[in-house]
């Protein structure tokens, strides 16, 4: 059921009020590093976009620039794995928060190789393994899937931030060699990585990203083509995994404040879908401790308040 934002301002004029006072609040946080490609980005970038389930697509400052998707990327592959897999996947990766920063090993190694869930980086390798197994060629696969539910077919991989990731990805190695050993990495861990880095490193706006997660928003059909992406009963879990674990050890404080299915992405990316109306995307370089946006989840809160757009 669509639901009625709360405030009688058109979105636009929201919109614009709200990135306005984003841009003047004092810069809080670090642009990640560990990725060397990704410290190259602007910092003051900050765009901000939300398209409705009507086909309306409203964008304000950097909205419309490409940027690394990084994590978000891991939502895009389970749904690819789902449409493969079905109920398959989940004996290999949980769906419980993990409680530990996106790449930590610790729990792995107790926990006899399964992920706790598909959004930390050694359950997203997991699903990465599938897509090698059940694609003949995974990667152009995974960007035709994205071409596709954005409608942009310009979109393509950075091979800047590609290269990058690839040479400074030792601990992606470790969790994925780890996981080998507890037979949960069925391919080679060389081309399960090299699809990883892969999915990590395209580059999509906050307007392609709020287009293409439509279907998620819809119970699982993009509203715009009518084609079924996902299951209703998938599009309903790959939210609820969202709603526990796609900000990481941050997700149980953004359903506290916020409300919403969420993922974020180191390149600075956070998108939150609101079921029966439509698909926010923020993006600002700079990171808080978790990993997450501080300005995108700021944005995003504020918004979600605004508009009175909470789940719960
Ligand atoms: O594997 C990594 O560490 C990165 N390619 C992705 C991590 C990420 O975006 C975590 N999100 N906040």
């Amino acid at each position: 059921m669509p639901i009625a934002p709360a405030t009688s301002a058109p979105l636009g004029e929201t919109l614009e009020a709200l990135h306005r006072d984003a841009v003047a609040r004092p810069s809080a946080g670090r642009v990640a590093d560990y990725i060397p490609a990704l410290a190259t980005v602007d910092a003051s970038r900050c765009g901000i976009a939300v398209a409705s389930l009507e086909g309306e697509v409203v964008t304000v400052g950097h909205a419309e620039t490409g940027f690394s998707i990084q994590s978000i990327s891991k939502v895009f592959s389970l749904v690819l794995s789902l449409q493969r897999l079905s109920d398959g996947l989940w004996s290999r990766v949980g769906m419980e928060p993990s409680g530990q920063p996106f790449n930590s090993i610790v729990q792995l190694e107790w926990e006899h190789g399964i992920p706790r869930n598909p959004f930390i980086n050694a359950g997203a390798i997991v699903v990465a393994d599938t897509l090698v197994s059940h694609f003949s060629a995974s990667r152009p696969a995974f960007l035709s899937f994205l071409r596709k539910l954005s409608g942009n077919q310009r979109l393509m991989v950075n091979d800047d931030v590609l290269a990058s990731e690839s040479r400074n990805g030792s601990r992606n190695a470790a969790l994925a060699h780890l996981m080998k050993s507890f037979g949960n990495i069925e391919d080679k861990v060389e081309r399960v990585l090299d699809h990883y880095f892969f999915q990590c490193s395209v580059d999509m706006s906050c307007a392609d990203l709020a287009r293409s997660l439509l279907f998620l928003a819809n119970r699982g059909t993009q509203p715009h083509s009518g084609e079924t992406i996902c299951s209703r009963r998938d599009a309903h879990r790959v939210n609820a995994i969202l709603s526990t674990s796609g900000m990481y050890d941050q997700s149980g404080q953004f359903a506290f404040s916020v409300g919403l299915p969420a993922k974020s992405g180191v390149g600075g990316g956070i998108i939150a879908i609101v079921p029966g109306y439509g698909v926010i995307a923020a993006w600002s370089p700079p990171l808080n401790a978790h990993g997450n946006s501080t300005t995108a989840l700021w944005m995003i809160t504020r918004l979600a308040g605004q508009l009175g757009l909470s789940i719960y």
